[in-house]
C-alpha cells in the first residue's frame, strides 16, 4: 500500500482546496471522503521489500529456493483471499452468493465464496444464518473431523471472537459448549457473536486459562487452543503484525502458547483431545510447541487427520499441519491435534463461583 495512500491523499486534498471557502465545503469533503473510501477497496496491493528476518525464516521453513521466493512474495505481496461462510441456520436453497468449488477439507456446513463477495453485509448475517471465516480458520478447525461426535464438553479456551467455537459446535455437536475469553474487552464480541448465530446454551467466561487446570482437570472432551501468536500470516492479507518475525516476538509467543497448551492438557479428560492451532510460521511456536506438550505430557499422543494429509508439515517427526500463505486458499497458519491415553476421566462440575460468573457475562 506504501506508495498509494499519499497518492490517493494528494489527490483529495488538491481539490479540496479549491472549494475550501466555498459553502458546499462540508458536503464536498463528505463526497471526497467517500470517494477516498472507495478508491482505497479498489487499490491494488502493493508489494513491500521482505526484512532480512522473513527471508531468515523462509530459509529455515524451506530447502526450495523457489518455495522460499513463494512464501516471501505471499507475505509482501498481500492478496484477498476468498471467504468462507458457516451456516449456523438452516442452509437456504439457493444461496445468495457466487460460491468456489468445496475444498476436502471443509465441511457441508461450510461454503466457500468466490474473493469479490462480501457475506458480512447480508441481511441474512445479522439475522444471525451464518458466520464469516476466512478459509485459514476453515483448515485449522478440519481437525476436528478425526474427533468421534457428538462429544461431552467442549472447552474453548482463547475464544473471541467465536469462530472456532461455532465450528466446534457444528463439527462435534457437544453436550455443552463453554467459551473462555482472557481479555475482557473482547468477551463483548465472543457473547455478541454466539447470540447472533443462536447459541444460547453456550456459557462464556473470562478467566486466564490456568483456572480451568485447577477448578476442571481431566474433565473436557476436547480443549480448544487457538493460540495467540506472533500473527505472522496477518501480512499476507494485508495487516499488520508488529515484530512479527522477530526472535524476541516468537519466544515470547512460544512461551506464552506453552502454558496455555500445559493448562489445556491437565483439563482434558482421558480419551480427550486437545486441538493446537496458530496463524503463524515460525516452527518455535508451531511444531516445536507441540513437542514440548508430547513430551511434557507422555499420555498425549498426536492424531493424524485424514482429510489434511496432502498439508503434512514436513518440521514435525508427529502428525501435525500446514496452510501455507502461497497455496493461494488462505493466508495460513498450523494445526494439530492431540489424545489424552489416558483413561482418568472426572464429572465436568463447575465451582458455583464459574457458573455464576458465566451466566452473569452471558444474560
Ligand atoms: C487467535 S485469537 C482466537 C480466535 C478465536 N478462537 C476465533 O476462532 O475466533 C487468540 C485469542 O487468545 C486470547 N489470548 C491472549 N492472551 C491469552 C492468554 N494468555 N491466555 C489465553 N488466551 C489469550 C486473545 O485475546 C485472542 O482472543
Amino acid at each position: 500500500m506504501g506508495i498509494i495512500f499519499p497518492m490517493l491523499l494528494s489527490l483529495i486534498l488538491k481539490g479540496s482546496a479549491i472549494i475550501i471557502h466555498s459553502p458546499g465545503f462540508w458536503k464536498a469533503l463528505k463526497s471526497k471522503l467517500r470517494m477516498f473510501k472507495f478508491l482505497l477497496a479498489m487499490a491494488v496491493p502493493v508489494s513491500s521489500p521482505p526484512s532480512n528476518l522473513l527471508i531468515k525464516l523462509s530459509q529455515r521453513l524451506f530447502d526450495a529456493e523457489a518455495q522460499q521466493s513463494a512464501f516471501v512474495a505471499a507475505l509482501t505481496t498481500p492478496q484477498v483471499f476468498p471467504q468462507a461462510i458457516l451456516w449456523m441456520r438452516p442452509r437456504p436453497e439457493v444461496v445468495p452468493f457466487a460460491l468456489a468449488p468445496a475444498l476436502p477439507w471443509q465441511s457441508a456446513t461450510i461454503d466457500r465464496l468466490q474473493p469479490d463477495q462480501r457475506p458480512g453485509q447480508h441481511p441474512l448475517h445479522s439475522a444471525g444464518s451464518y458466520y464469516c471465516l476466512d478459509m485459514a480458520s476453515v483448515f485449522s478447525a478440519a481437525v476436528f473431523s478425526a474427533i468421534p461426535s457428538p462429544v461431552g464438553l467442549v472447552l474453548d479456551l482463547c475464544a473471541a471472537p467465536g469462530g472456532k467455537s461455532l465450528l466446534a459446535w457444528q463439527h462435534l455437536q457437544p453436550k455443552a459448549l463453554w467459551c473462555n475469553e482472557v481479555i475482557r474487552k473482547r468477551v463483548r464480541i465472543l457473547i455478541a457473536n454466539l447470540k447472533r448465530c443462536g447459541l444460547w446454551d453456550a456459557l462464556v467466561f473470562n478467566l486466564d486459562p490456568k483456572a480451568w487446570a485447577e477448578h476442571l482437570p481431566q474433565a473436557a472432551s476436547v480443549v480448544i487452543v487457538d493460540a495467540p501468536c506472533s500473527g505472522q500470516s496477518l501480512l499476507a492479507k494485508g495487516d499488520t503484525a508488529l515484530g512479527c518475525f522477530h526472535p524476541v516476538t516468537i519466544k515470547k509467543n512460544a512461551s506464552r502458547q506453552k502454558r496455555i497448551l500445559g493448562q489445556a492438557a491437565q483439563t482434558v479428560a482421558g480419551g480427550g483431545y486437545v486441538a493446537y492451532m496458530t496463524c503463524t510460521f515460525s516452527s518455535e511456536e508451531n511444531e516445536q510447541v507441540g513437542a514440548w506438550l508430547l513430551k511434557q505430557f507422555p499420555q498425549f499422543e498426536a492424531v493424524a487427520v485424514p482429510s489434511l494429509a496432502d498439508y503434512a508439515s514436513p518440521l514435525a517427526d508427529f502428525p501435525c499441519y500446514r496452510l501455507w500463505p502461497q497455496s493461494g486458499l488462505g493466508a495460513g497458519g498450523f494445526t494439530a491435534l492431540f489424545r489424552n491415553r489416558d483413561a482418568q476421566m472426572n464429572p465436568t462440575t463447575l465451582p458455583e463461583s464459574l457458573s455464576t460468573q458465566a451466566l452473569r457475562l452471558y444474560s
